[in-house]
């Protein structure tokens, strides 16, 4: 048994330490589930995992829902659950770098939170100017320090940056790029606010997830990545999202999650 904690029936986890694939939505997984040998199936909560097998290595891949708050709480229950010896977080994203299209993935070097912030004072009547920010970062565990310590950005692990940028030419159907990832619970659609967040943190593109999983990675000291893929981009107007990216982005996310976990 992984963790020894029990799944909302009543089942525990009995495989081997599996490497913890996660997408916040079902059109981020599904492709992923549908290819895991000897699948079990579990309910955290009411979120949903999975596990079994791919081509050989102990998967696990878990279904977060959107946003900050359940990226950290299934991340860490499935700590606790699985013990994975690292995780991917994965799935669609809008772009910040105006080079960026959809179907072109960002393997994130870094991740940031990008509504951690402190604006700078300003009286009544003196308006709004959402650009007059300090980064602020939020707290994980150090594990040098003994204690929790605040960091803007979170670096990924080398082993597995390494792994998704050897494994670039697999994925065909866009360009494989590497950058910084920023987290929030918002979605921008202005031109002009973008192009800020890109320039202020540096981001490549944004998404809800990535900087609440690299916190809590941190904090149980497991390896950690986020890869994306590009769905929507306010540079090309104003369009809808383009979905058919998620079982792209999974293809080359198994790809190189079994060749992390062949290597290790
Ligand atoms: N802004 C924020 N999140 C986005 N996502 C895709 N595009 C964007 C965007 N432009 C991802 C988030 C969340 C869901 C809305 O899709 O990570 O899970």
């Amino acid at each position: 048994m992984a963790g020894g904690l029990l799944d909302r029936e009543g089942k525990a986890y009995t495989g081997v330490r599996p490497l913890l694939i996660q997408g916040a939505m079902k059109v981020e997984t599904s492709h992923m589930v549908e290819q895991i040998d000897a699948l079990e199936e579990y309910r955290l909560g009411e979120w949903y995992f999975a596990a079994g097998s791919y081509h050989g290595v102990p998967l696990a891949v878990s279904r977060t829902q959107w946003g900050l708050a359940n990226a950290a709480a299934t991340t860490a229950l499935a700590m606790e659950f699985f013990r994975p010896v690292a995780v991917i977080n994965q799935g669609t994203a809008g772009a910040h770098d105006p080079a960026l299209k959809n179907f072109d993935i960002v393997v994130g070097r870094e991740t940031v939170n990008i509504s951690a912030w402190k604006s700078h004072f300003r009286a009544s009547g003196m308006g709004v100017d959402e650009t007059a920010l300090d980064k602020l970062g939020v707290f994980a565990y150090d594990k040098d320090e003994h204690r929790f310590t605040q960091e803007v950005y979170h670096k990924a692990d080398e082993g597995l940056f390494q792994a998704a940028i050897a494994r670039k030419d697999f994925y065909t159907k866009g360009r494989v790029t590497e950058g910084v990832v920023g987290t929030a619970d918002s979605w921008n659609c202005q031109v002009d606010r973008v192009l800020f967040l890109h320039d202020f943190y540096g981001t490549a593109v944004e998404e809800m997830e990535g900087d609440a999983v690299a916190q809590i990675c941190q904090t149980y000291d497991v390896p950690f990545l986020t890869i994306r893929v590009v769905s929507n981009t306010v540079f090309a107007g104003d369009v809808d999202w383009d979905l058919a990216v998620g079982a792209a982005l999974q293809e080359y996310v198994l790809a190189v999650a079994e060749a992390y976990m062949k290597k290790r």
